[in-house]
């Protein structure tokens, strides 16, 4: 089987493609990534052989923008893949607030080119890799409450709603053409190689260094949290044994709020809570995200398998050990955006 990953330089995709070469290791794996900041292609390289960095049995790796419809038809006539898996996206709440034109380019314009060379190529197997940001937020207060498949779109930020339209265009080349499609939407992500402008490899990384930990508001919005693998595995059922047509919603029950996250790194790094700070909160933050997964449970036998205490512990073992990774990261351009987007926050107590 022939697989087609975008975004596969990114956290979650670099992840799967480990996955897939765990799991089916005759199988070809076609990674397509843009390397936009959020891209690292160090990350893959335990999937390339030291002669050819771009290739190796079963791998290949294309820098390509998905936008560039040329680009992208010209992949596909090369590589006439069974399946893509679409990760490639623009990730970041806190950076759609500040510039949300190339969300929607490369979030809505680019998975229309995919689903269009899913076509011309004759009806390719697509999976949309969604969010549960596309439903909204819950409150505080309703702890009954939970996103389910049927649940409305109700989208806050620029990267929910250009999710969204994603989404939209998914199910529309579903129902108008008869192209095989599935869609998840899953809660947050967390593990190895996430980059640290989300919450969690942040604080581990700002706790390391001694620096402020910058908690957004009240600290008490919650979030549900998911081990990266546990995703992984969830997509692989879906792509095999999905109903075309479907979304299926994929979270663990792990409800938390931000300030107990930071709190719990602060005290695996042995690190004083005193280097909390609460700032200015993000602009239309979402309160409340809670997953209910029975669906793919039921259909699928999807369960999680990773308790948060374990996969916490290992992902602040992950960035312990990969030190080289991140400071990398965190010593190039990550420095312009940090001191941009969180200079303007005021402490607010
Ligand atoms: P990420 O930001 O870490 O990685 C995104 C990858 O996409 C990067 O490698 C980047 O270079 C690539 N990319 C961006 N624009 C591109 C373009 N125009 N052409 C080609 N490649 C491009 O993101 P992530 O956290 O791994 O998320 C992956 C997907 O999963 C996204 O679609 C996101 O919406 C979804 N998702 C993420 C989470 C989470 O908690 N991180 C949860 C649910 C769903
Ligand atoms: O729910 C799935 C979504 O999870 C994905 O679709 C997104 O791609 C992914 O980025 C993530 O979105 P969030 O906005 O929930 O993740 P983030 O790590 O940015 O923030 C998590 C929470 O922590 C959120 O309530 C904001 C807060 N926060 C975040 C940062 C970066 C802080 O308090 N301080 C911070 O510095």
């Amino acid at each position: 089987m022939k697989w087609l990953v975008t975004g596969g330089a990114g956290f979650i995709g670099s992840n799967f493609l480990y996955y897939l070469r765990g799991q089916y290791p005759t199988d070809q794996l076609v990674c397509v990534d843009k390397l936009t900041y959020a891209g690292n292609l160090s990350t893959l390289k335990g999937l390339m052989s030291a002669e050819s960095p771009l290739s190796a049995p079963g791998f290949h790796f294309y820098q390509e923008n998905i936008c560039d419809r040329d680009r992208m038809f010209a992949v596909f006539e090369t590589e006439k893949p069974d399946v893509v898996v679409h990760f490639a996206a623009e990730s970041h709440v806190d950076r759609s607030i500040d510039a949300p034109d190339v969300f929607l380019k490369t979030n809505v314009l680019g998975t229309g080119v995919l689903l269009d060379a899913c076509r011309a190529f004759g009806g390719i197997r697509f999976h949309q890799v969604s969010t549960d940001e596309v439903y909204g937020d819950l409150p505080l207060d309703r702890p009954d409450l939970f996103f389910t498949e049927t649940t409305p779109l109700h989208t806050s930020s620029p990267y929910s709603a250009s999710k969204a339209g994603a989404d939209l265009l998914v199910q529309a080349y579903g129902r108008t053409y008869g192209l095989p499609v599935t869609i998840s939407r899953c809660s947050n992500n967390y593990g190895p190689y996430q980059f640290p402008e989300k919450l969690i490899p942040l604080m581990i990384i700002n706790a390391l260094n001694d620096r402020p930990l910058p908690v957004y508001g009240d600290g008490l919005n919650v979030r549900d949290w998911l081990y990266v693998w546990d995703h992984c595995r969830a997509i692989d059922l879906i792509v095999k044994h999905g109903t075309t047509g479907e979304t299926y919603n994929v979270g663990g029950h792990n409800e938390m709020r931000n300030i107990d996250i930071v709190r719990l790194i602060c005290r695996e790094l042995g690190k004083p809570e005193s280097l909390i700070s609460h700032v200015t909160d993000r602009k239309g933050h979402d309160r409340r995200y809670a997953i209910d997964p029975a669906k793919i449970g039921r259909e699928l036998g999807w369960q999680p398998e990773t308790a948060f205490r374990d996969g916490i512990a290992r992902t602040i073992r992950w960035y312990l050990d990969h030190q080289d990774w991140w400071q990398d990261i965190i010593s190039g351009e990550y420095r312009t955006y940090y001191a941009k987007m969180y200079g303007q926050r005021e402490e607010i107590r």
